[in-house]
């Protein structure tokens, strides 16, 4: 069993960035970028030469703190610093169109910060602008470089579960989010900017739906202007069904974060450690019940590391490798607008009460 689960274990280290090294700059210096971008980064020796921020305070701490040797006074100074390869952004959904698009124009690689835009439509702008510029665009939803599901993905990949027929995913913690104070403002919270992750992940695994139904809630009184509570279906044409059900109003200690994978010849299951401890968190666990191997029921698979810092090596790891030699990205802003399409739909269900078709 040690040989099947090395299968598993060689796909996931997939992350290991190319050995030659480009030049990234990072701009926002936020929470994510100090407690999962830089770590995660330093960790594999990656070289990160400079940072902005329009608080540049912020910028200065985080590159004393992580020994960045720039401190940028705007984004024209990333832009002129001809040694700058790859831009890593980090900034509010709303502000990142502008950041990107200037980037693109300068013909710099992008990895940015999931939600990668506000609609559609901007997403579709700036993969076009990306295409005309050829420059590498992609999109940080390292949920799918996550160990636990990267190897749950690849455990399917290699037959293991036989044809999947139901997905589900159940998340039942506490978030305070007053914590970014912007997001307490928006009228698209909890999908757009924590369940995206896992509906990201849905379509790498079954691909895109054939419609989808969404209800979602809010605590009385809460501070947030948005959405805390999502209970979201997925209707595919094949019988297969998924179901991603997201509670942020649980203040009582029993934290929940887990995945099933059902499949016609065994079942995946594990949970999502960050959830339990945010952001530290724990490694995930993750199980497989297959009579294909076959396991003598379920059988553990060691997850090692953490979704934060560790699975952020990933994103960036793939757009290195696909500007050194065209590697695939595994999420790239082309996948993405899939991504952005179905939250859409989600929002249009919740506010119509209707099942959403996705065409
Ligand atoms: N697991 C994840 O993938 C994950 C987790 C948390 C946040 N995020 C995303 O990362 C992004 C940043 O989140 P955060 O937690 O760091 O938020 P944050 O509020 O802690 O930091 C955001 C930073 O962006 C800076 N900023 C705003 N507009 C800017 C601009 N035009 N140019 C340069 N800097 C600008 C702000 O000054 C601030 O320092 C958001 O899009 C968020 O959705 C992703």
């Amino acid at each position: 069993m040690i040989t099947e689960l090395s299968a598993v274990s060689d796909a996931v280290a997939i992350s290991a960035p190319p050995s030659v090294h480009r030049p990234i700059a990072v701009v926002g210096a936020g929470a994510i970028m100090d407690v999962a971008h830089l770590p995660a980064y330093r960790a594999a020796g990656l070289p990160v030469v400079g940072v902005f921020d329009i608080d540049h305070e912020r910028a200065r701490a985080v590159a004393e703190r992580h020994e960045i040797p720039t401190v940028y006074r705007d984004l024209a100074e990333v832009l002129a610093d001809d040694t700058v390869e790859v831009v890593d952004i980090a900034v509010p959904a709303a502000r990142q169109e502008e950041v990107a698009t200037a980037v693109i124009q300068a013909g710099r690689h992008v990895l940015a910060q999931k939600p990668f835009a506000p609609d559609p439509p901007t997403g579709i702008r700036l993969v076009e602008l990306a295409e005309s510029m050829h420059t590498v665009l992609a999109v940080n939803q390292q949920l799918r470089f996550d160990e636990g599901m990267a190897a749950a993905h690849r455990m399917v990949e290699l037959g293991w579960i036989g044809d999947i027929t139901a997905f589900s995913i159940t998340v039942d913690i506490w978030t305070e989010w007053s914590d970014w104070p912007w997001l307490l403002e928006t009228e698209r919270l909890e999908i757009m900017n924590h369940s995206i992750h896992y509906h990201d992940v849905v379509r790498w695994f079954l691909g895109e739906p054939a419609g989808v139904f969404c209800a979602a809630g809010r605590l009385p009184g809460q501070r947030a202007v948005g959405e805390t509570r999502t209970i979201s279906t997925y209707l595919y044409d094949s019988g297969v069904s998924a179901v991603v059900h997201a509670n942020h109003t649980n203040d009582h200690g029993d934290n929940k974060a887990e995945f099933r994978i059902g499949g016609t010849s065994g079942a995946i299951r594990g949970t999502l450690g960050l959830l339990y401890d945010y952001p530290h968190g724990r490694p995930d666990t993750l199980e497989v019940h297959s009579t294909v191997l076959p396991t003598d029921g379920w059988l553990p698979y060691p997850v090692t590391t953490r979704w934060i810092p560790d699975a952020f090596l990933g994103p960036m790891a793939s757009v290195l490798w696909a500007v050194a030699d065209g590697q695939p990205l595994r999420s790239s802003g082309l996948d993405n607008l899939g991504t952005l399409r179905l939250v859409e739909a989600l929002y249009t269900s919740i506010a119509t009460k209707q099942v959403v078709a996705l065409g």
